[in-house]
């Protein structure tokens, strides 16, 4: 059992403001968790004092059921992979992977076991004699892996692995990273700034902000449930779209324009009526036409990407993104009206920014 539990960490660094303000976590036993967020707001801080490189300020963290703070890093049995790999730049890369266990003082022979079964996994026998410098970024991505890998730690903390590498090969070495995990099983915490690789590779995600905690889910409740307006614009790429809003007795207003083209009753609670709101809307749910009823709104660019277009708008002077089929008959300067049906919106409070669930 590996789980790892992090109770309301504080953690600042040197007279600092603190950069993890409460964190309160529990990764599953075998679970392959995800932390995302903005640059700065403390993700790496969490992979570093769960390996013990930092300790936290208050709180408390544990692993496999026992208490770690304050235990020294290589007593703990984790695994950091880092995006700059980290590897010995003199040593082959099997002197890498088995160094760790050289100076565990294990046999030769265990050693060179755990090495060849840990290169079978990761496929890079026939690379094991030569040194970093000679290896693709890919290449030395997996014997960092394999470094890893051998010493059968607790928990493998990832801080953006593969953020040095092409997009083909960082498709390549999430399927890897993924394929792992199924067959090893060791609790995983990645981080990355990666949308897809959140959204593909996680068991669960955790949004962070500034050092708090904003929604933990799967990946498809975050996508389709976010909790509030931060981890809605987050998750999503582009990112839903927020208008202003209100519910007055009369009917229903986005941006200041009364709404005549909704099928079916507003999914609020009465009480909402008269209150500011916002509405959330994702790019793939709106609809752009021509003429009709619907939003006014003037295009101001359209981005072909193959199989679709994203087609950026002004509405009432703010921006918004839709997206659409790939002939999308649409050009910079062309007047639209956009629509959504109502169940697709998602509803914020106004003031608080949190979620409002239907009526
Ligand atoms: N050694 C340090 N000394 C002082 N401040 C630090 C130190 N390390 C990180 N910080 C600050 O703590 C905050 C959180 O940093 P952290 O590296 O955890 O962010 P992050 O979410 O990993 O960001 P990124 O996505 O850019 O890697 C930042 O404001 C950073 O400037
Ligand atoms: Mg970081």
């Amino acid at each position: 059992m590996a789980g790892i539990v992090l109770k309301s960490l504080v953690k600042s660094y040197g007279k600092g403001k603190p950069v993890l303000k409460g964190i309160d976590l529990e990764i599953g036993d075998r679970e392959f968790m995800v932390l995302v967020g903005p640059s700065g707001c403390g993700k790496s801080t969490v992979l570093r004092v769960i390996s013990g490189l930092e300790e936290v300020d208050s709180g408390e963290i544990s692993i496999g059921g026992r208490r770690v703070n304050g235990v020294p890093p290589r007593e703990r049995d984790v695994a950091m992979v880092f995006q700059n790999y980290a590897l010995y730049p003199h040593m082959t890369a099997y002197d890498n992977i088995a160094f760790g266990l050289r100076v565990r003082g294990l046999p030769k022979k265990e050693i060179d076991g755990l090495v060849r079964e840990a290169a079978g996994i990761l496929n890079i026998e026939p690379l094991l004699e030569k040194l970093p410098k000679h290896l693709s970024g890919g290449e030395r991505q997996r014997v960092a892996l394999g470094r890893a890998i051998v010493r059968k730690p607790k928990a493998f903390l990832f801080d953006e692995p593969l953020s040095n590498l092409d997009a083909k090969l960082r498709v390549q070495m999430r399927a890897e990273i993924s394929a792992l995990h199924r067959r090893l099983r060791i609790t995983t915490v990645y981080v990355t700034h990666d949308q897809v690789e959140a959204m593909t590779m996680g068991e669960r995600i955790t949004v962070i902000r500034a050092g708090e905690i904003q929604q933990i889910a799967e990946p498809l409740g975050l996508y389709q449930r976010p909790a509030n307006r931060f981890v809605a614009e987050f998750i999503g790429s582009p990112p839903m779209n927020t208008f202003p809003a209100r519910w007055e007795a009369d009917g229903f207003l986005i941006a200041g324009i009364p709404i005549d083209w909704w099928q079916g009753a507003v999914p609020l609670p009465e009480g909402l009526r008269g209150k500011d709101l916002l509405l959330g809307i994702r790019p793939e749910h709106i609809e752009v036409g021509k003429e009709g009823k619907g939003l006014p709104a003037g295009i101001d660019l359209v981005e072909p990407m193959g199989g679709e277009s994203n087609i950026y708008l002004t509405v009432e002077g703010k921006r918004a993104v839709a997206r659409a089929g790939p002939d999308a008959p649409f050009r910079a300067g062309d007047r639209v009206v956009i629509r959504f049906p109502i169940d697709r919106a998602h509803f914020f409070d106004g003031e608080t920014e949190r979620r409002i669930e239907g009526a």
